[in-house]
């Protein structure tokens, strides 16, 4: 059973606003925004262009500070860290996945995904090995020691769904992970993701409005106009995707 009462949220944002610019240029991204976000389950956020989806993801994954009101993560209010303890705490906790994969060309698929450990202090030769069982368990195994222009767009993806994880954050968030790719590897990635959110520990985050992947929402919030408008929580069966296989922690 999934825990889905309020002091079990993994994310727990209190009447968040923000606003970009100043004067005549000011622009209301978010306008006292109340969302939680359980471990164990895969968040949905949707909505149309401009609604405020990515200023909401970075404000929770503490890339951006909010204007107004409170955002706990893992009971840690983030408001309270300073510029540096949130970069510990993100480097600890939070792993990003783009719309844009964001790998570096000059690496292999192997060595893009160990970055986060070699900057955390971890040998190379244990951060490399780390890097290829993770790849091996999302079926890239073979492709390794690839470098990113020689792999699909799927493929990529794969990679830095890996490099997100490597670090075993608690918090995994995604901004248009599928939007540059077809539908069914698209739905593919949507199955590792899934796999990922089922570990009890887990909350991840994904904002989309590609509507081929709701059914993977376990609950989604609907943002229109810098505020979540519903949220629903999934009435049917979950999907049957096996969870990822289990990573030795570091
Ligand atoms: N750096 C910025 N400076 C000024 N305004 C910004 C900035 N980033 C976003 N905005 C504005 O804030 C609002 C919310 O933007 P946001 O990027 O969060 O929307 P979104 O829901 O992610 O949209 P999309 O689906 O197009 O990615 C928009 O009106 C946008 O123009
Ligand atoms: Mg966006």
């Amino acid at each position: 059973m999934v825990a889905q009462t309020p002091n079990d949220a993994l994310v727990r944002c209190r009447n968040l606003a923000h606003e970009y610019g100043e004067g005549e240029a000011r622009v209301f991204a978010l306008r006292g925004l109340d969302l939680d976000i359980y471990a164990g389950q895969l968040t949905l956020l949707v909505g149309p262009s401009g609604c405020g989806k990515t200023t909401l993801l970075s404000i929770i994954a503490g890339i951006l500070r909010a204007s107004h009101g409170d955002v706990t993560v893992l009971d840690t209010a983030l408001q309270t860290l300073s510029g540096s303890e949130k970069t510990e705490f993100r480097r600890k906790n939070v792993g990003f996945v783009f719309q844009q994969y964001n790998l570096l060309p000059e690496l292999t698929a192997v060595e893009n995904v160990a970055v986060p450990l070699i900057v955390a202090g971890e040998r190379r030769s244990v951060a490399l090995a780390r890097g290829r069982e993770l790849l091996a368990s999302l079926n890239m195994g073979h492709r390794a020691n690839a470098r990113p222009q020689k792999l699909s767009g799927g493929e990529q993806q794969r990679v830095a769904i890996a490099r997100a994880l490597v670090h075993h954050p608690r918090l995994l968030v995604c901004d248009e992970p599928t939007s540059a790719l077809d539908e069914r590897t698209g739905h593919a990635i949507m199955e590792l993701l899934y796999g990922v959110a089922v570990d009890p520990e887990r909350a991840v985050l994904v904002v989309t409005h590609d509507s081929r992947v709701f059914a993977f929402g376990d609950r989604t919030a609907y943002l229109n106009d810098g505020q979540v408008v519903r949220v629903e929580a999934r009435t049917g069966p979950r999907p049957a995707i096996a969870p990822l296989a289990k990573q030795p922690t570091p």
